[in-house]
């Protein structure tokens, strides 16, 4: 971990239901359990992990702080002082707020559905991650990214051909994917996630696998 401030991680894509606010619970979750200070600014109107945390009886404790409005980087970086990660949520589409929030990324996680269908959105995504790194304030301490695929069907080739199409096309992607599971949605129900249901189970590997990388990427 950086000593000074902490890393700030934005979950990014030009789409809805691609897994953002899943794949940054997870990561924040994974991370606090493994003795990360975490917290989370939720950057979206929908306000999904807010809604998220208030079903847990009681709630997750792990900060999770709302801020739609253009100060998100300036709210993030005063957040980073305090805590090791930070990992902000966005909405799907493209707003001032999301390119305030890359601005001060460490690292873009772009999560794409295992569907071709969504790999027009990811590589929209990336260029709008590579517009900000071209940014006089970037060009020096570029963001690094990665695409991770999610709501991947187990034993389905769909994943494995998304996958290949984009890493020929010069794509990152994470190793680890986030499989499609139940468990999300009924640990969702109570405000938690798959590790803080059964940390031996299949979604919860798949999440630890996941912020394994992002914490290398970090050089953590
Ligand atoms: N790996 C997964 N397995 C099963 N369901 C998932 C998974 N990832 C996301 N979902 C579900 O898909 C829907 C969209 O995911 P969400 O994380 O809210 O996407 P976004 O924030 O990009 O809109 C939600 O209902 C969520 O519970
Ligand atoms: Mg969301």
């Amino acid at each position: 971990m950086r000593n000074g401030t902490g890393a700030i991680v934005v979950m990014a894509t030009l789409k809805g239901g691609s897994g953002k606010s899943t794949a940054a619970a997870c990561l924040a979750a994974h991370c606090q359990l493994g003795g990360v200070r975490a917290a989370m600014i939720d950057a979206d109107p929908q306000a999904s992990l807010l809604h998220w945390q208030g079903l847990g009886d009681p709630p997750l404790d792990l900060p999770i702080i709302a801020d739609t409005s253009e100060a998100v980087a300036q709210r993030a970086r005063e957040l980073a002082r305090d805590v090791d990660l930070v990992v902000i949520d966005t909405a799907g589409f493209r707003n001032r707020t999301m390119i305030e929030a890359l601005s001060v990324a460490d690292m873009a996680v772009v999560p794409i559905k295992a569907s071709p269908l969504d790999i027009a959105a990811a590589i929209d995504t990336v260029r709008l991650i590579e517009e900000v790194n071209a940014t006089e304030e970037r060009r020096a301490r570029p963001m690094s990214y990665r695409l991770l695929l999610t709501q991947v069907t187990v034993g389905s080739a769909v994943a494995r051909h998304v996958r290949e199409e984009l890493a020929q096309s010069g794509y990152a992607l994470f190793a680890a994917e986030l499989a499609n599971r139940v468990v999300y949605a009924e640990a969702s129900l109570v405000g938690r996630m798959p590790i803080h249901i059964d940390a031996e189970s299949a979604a919860a590997r798949d999440g630890e696998a996941f912020a394994r990388e992002v914490r290398l990427a970090l050089g953590w």
